[in-house]
């Protein structure tokens, strides 16, 4: 069956249905002139279970004020009250549009079938159109919408999400979001959808820790992490975003998202047109799970950077954490010795290593190699880096300046600001406004250099502040507000000119650690530092909530010594494994380790190496949450399915806790597997329903167990 149907339906009208291996997904132009959702959920059997059918009773008969639309793309000005995915305001001063349909074509691509629906607005020279790409393999539908001004007159665009979704009614939906914090990224919410608006969104210029663009639902309390119906979501764009959750008086749950209206103004000018975000959504009927795991595979194969997706990703030093600003040879090279010596692949220079950066409070912006530190420049230290055979990386925040530099001082109408008010500081730096052509070129610039002139293999690229005072007295005539975009297409920009510039390149999204992770850098980014909390404890729960929505392929932590955070100290055993869930990193004083302490590393190392593609690139299953229980588990299987990874975390014991056994999840029912620490094989079906029996005790322990498929 094609992935998109056009059908007529007895009564006349135009019905698309978009079907994947598991999801439905329809959509009409019906008798009231409007394109409204018929049905989003489960693969219905026949083409006609997906015709629009009238309500069997309608209690509020003509007296319509109080329902709400089911438009997929709900324009602002006529009788409906729900969240607009747009709202203009034409030149002659008219703020209403009525959008009338005119066609739609399908293309066939290489993984995916594209609709688009083709509309018009009633009366002023303006075109609509909603793309709607179906990734059958994936059940992932994702949609986009372009606005384009086909008059001579300016339009003024005040709100333009990418689309608005809707879900069928049910007693109750769960809601599972993702809020934190700086050292505590990500973590996970779930609880009721009450009626009214539920919003998750962003007012500080970048995709931050307190909230994230992505969204779940499950329906009347019956979805779990292995079962039910979920309903899923993430928008693919890093700036100011904004998801509405609206359950209205009649259980009707839709779901807008796009770009925040807030402080928003776009001049579409002649001829222009506007392309929203991407807002990727998907359907599962095997719980939570599933979902991510949807997401998963969609971004390893569609999202992160085709020249590096099936690249394992390697496994890096980094100095942040042992010598903080003061990066010089001297100490550095000590480490690099060391870092070959334990099998690291990648060693990273952090902050310091430019301008007068000997703390936080100068030099950023001045992105020339301070002299003191490295008298005779990179090239000595990379050079031993390579020798050695390890690629060297470097840190860089490019978007941000201290006042305290040289640039500030050439530049001071580079950043953000207002006439007539003061700057707020944060972290002692003022953001540059990226979306000023001369401040792109400046960026793209000095990073070109770097680049070129030095064996660098890997850029970590941060953004410490939010967005303040974001005043741009120099924007062409009403456009001083379009900055909340144009500075993140800038960013996106520079990343795809560096790319294609210098393909070898690995580029991390870091942003304080995980305040710049989302489906929008991802296109850029090959992964992400997840949090600068690097106590394993704390990160079991920030990897949960990463994981929800973000494949194990970009997500980056390093083993690091005690830290400040919660002055707890881990086995070495605790660390790795929690550090090798993912992109395995070192951030630790090596030069402090024992010989033995080094022995140790090497073997995890090696052992890291044996199963990064099993971490990186196989399924990714949630076992038990350390929300749930203080035994917390997690899995990985290979996509040949021939081998699989089980991390187990224990944080206490108690006396008298028997920890009930592991169930795995995934497996071949009938294969056997060979089992770490056992003689006997295993069948998948045993596996998965007797489960794997955990014998941990003490407090913070933890077990990596291998499985290879007979
Ligand atoms: C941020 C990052 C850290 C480190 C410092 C350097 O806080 O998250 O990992 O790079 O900046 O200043």
């Amino acid at each position: 069956m094609p992935s998109v149907q056009t059908i007529e339906t007895s009564q006349n009208e135009l019905l698309w249905v978009l079907e994947t291996r598991n999801m439905g997904y329809a959509f009409a132009w019906n008798k009231q002139q409007r394109l409204e959702n018929v049905y989003w959920g489960a693969k219905l059997p026949y083409p006609t279970d997906y015709a629009p059918r009238p309500i069997a009773f309608d209690p509020l008969g003509n007296w319509n004020i109080a329902r709400s639309t089911y438009e997929e793309f709900p324009a602002w000005g006529d009788y409906k009250f729900n969240e607009p995915c747009l709202k203009v305001r034409f030149s002659d001063g008219v703020r209403a549009c009525l959008l009338d349909y005119k066609n739609a074509t399908v293309t066939e691509n290489m993984a995916s079938t594209t609709l688009t629906i083709h509309l018009q607005d009633q009366h002023y020279p303006l075109k609509v159109r909603l793309i709607y790409e179906v990734f059958a393999d994936h059940d992932i539908i994702v949609r986009r919408a372009e606005v384009e001004n086909t008059g001579s007159e300016p339009i003024e665009l005040e709100q333009i999400l990418t689309a608005a979704l809707h879900l069928p009614r049910h007693e109750s939906y769960q809601l599972t979001s993702l809020s934190g914090k700086w050292g505590g990224e990500f973590q996970v919410q779930r609880f009721d959808l009450p009626r009214g608006k539920q919003l998750i969104e962003r007012r500080r210029g970048s995709t931050g820790f307190d909230s994230n663009p992505f969204f779940m639902l499950g329906a009347d309390g019956k979805s779990t992490e292995t079962s039910g119906d979920v309903w899923f979501g993430a928008l693919a764009f890093s700036g100011n975003y904004k998801i509405v959750l609206e359950r209205d008086a009649f259980e009707h749950v839709s779901v807008s998202g796009g770009i925040n209206d807030f402080d928003f103004r776009w001049l579409l000018e002649a001829g222009e047109t506007f392309t929203t975000p991407a807002f990727v959504a998907g359907y599962t009927p095997q719980g939570y799970g599933a979902a991510s795991r949807l997401l998963h595979a969609y971004e390893n194969q569609h999202i992160v950077p085709r020249e590096t997706a099936s690249q394992p990703r390697p496994i890096v030093y980094n100095s942040w954490y042992v010598t903080e600003f003061d990066v010089r040879f001297e100490n550095q090279i000590k480490a690099v010795e060391l870092a070959a010596k334990i099998g690291v692949e990648l060693f990273v220079m952090d902050d310091g290593w430019f301008g007068q950066r000997n703390n936080d409070r100068a030099g950023l912006g001045d992105w020339y190699v301070n002299k003191e530190k490295f008298p005779q420049g990179l090239t000595p230290l990379i050079s031993r880096v390579n020798e050695l055979g390890m690629d060297f990386g470097i840190w860089v925040e490019p978007e941000m300046v201290n006042p305290d530099s040289d640039l500030y001082r050439t530049h001071p109408n580079w950043v953000y600001h207002f006439a007539n008010r003061p700057l707020s500081v944060g972290r002692n730096q003022l953001v540059l406004n990226v979306a000023r052509p001369d401040v792109q070129q400046f960026i793209l610039g000095f990073m070109t250099d770097l680049l070129a002139n030095n064996n660098i293999k890997f850029i970590k690229w941060d953004m410490n502040r939010h967005f303040s005072e974001p005043g741009w007295a120099e924007a062409p005539a009403g456009r001083d507000r379009e900055f909340w975009v144009r500075h993140t297409q800038g960013v996106y920009e520079i990343w795809q000119q560096l790319r294609q510039k210098f393909p070898h390149v690995l580029f991390e999204s870091c942003a304080s650690g995980g305040g710049r992770v989302d489906l929008g850098i991802m296109q850029y980014a090959d992964q992400f530092w997840m949090s600068d909390n690097t106590d394993p404890y704390d990160d079991l729960f920030i990897q949960e909530g990463f994981t929800l929505a973000h494949t194990p392929l970009t997500r980056m932590m390093w083993v690091t010594d005690a830290n400040g955070i919660n002055g707890r100290s881990y086995s070495f055993e605790y660390r790795f494994h929690l550090a090798m869930m993912g992109v395995l990193g070192i951030g630790a004083d090596l030069t402090k380790w024992s010989p033995a302490d080094l022995d140790k590393a090497t073997a995890f190392i090696a052992l890291y190496k044996e199963i990064r593609e099993t971490m990186q690139f196989g399924a990714f299953y949630r076992l038990r949450s350390p929300r749930e229980s203080a035994l917390s588990a997690f899995q990985f299987i290979h996509p040949s399915g021939n081998e699989a990874v089980v991390t187990v975390f224990l944080s206490q014991s108690q006396f008298g806790y028997f920890a009930t056994p592991i169930r795995l999840e995934g497996l071949d029912p009938d294969a056997r597997y060979q089992v770490d620490g056992w003689d006997e094989t295993w069948s998948g079906q045993a596996l998965m329903q007797r489960g794997l029996p955990i014998a941990l005790k003490g407090s913070f322990v933890s077990q990596l167990i291998r499985l290879v498929r007979m």
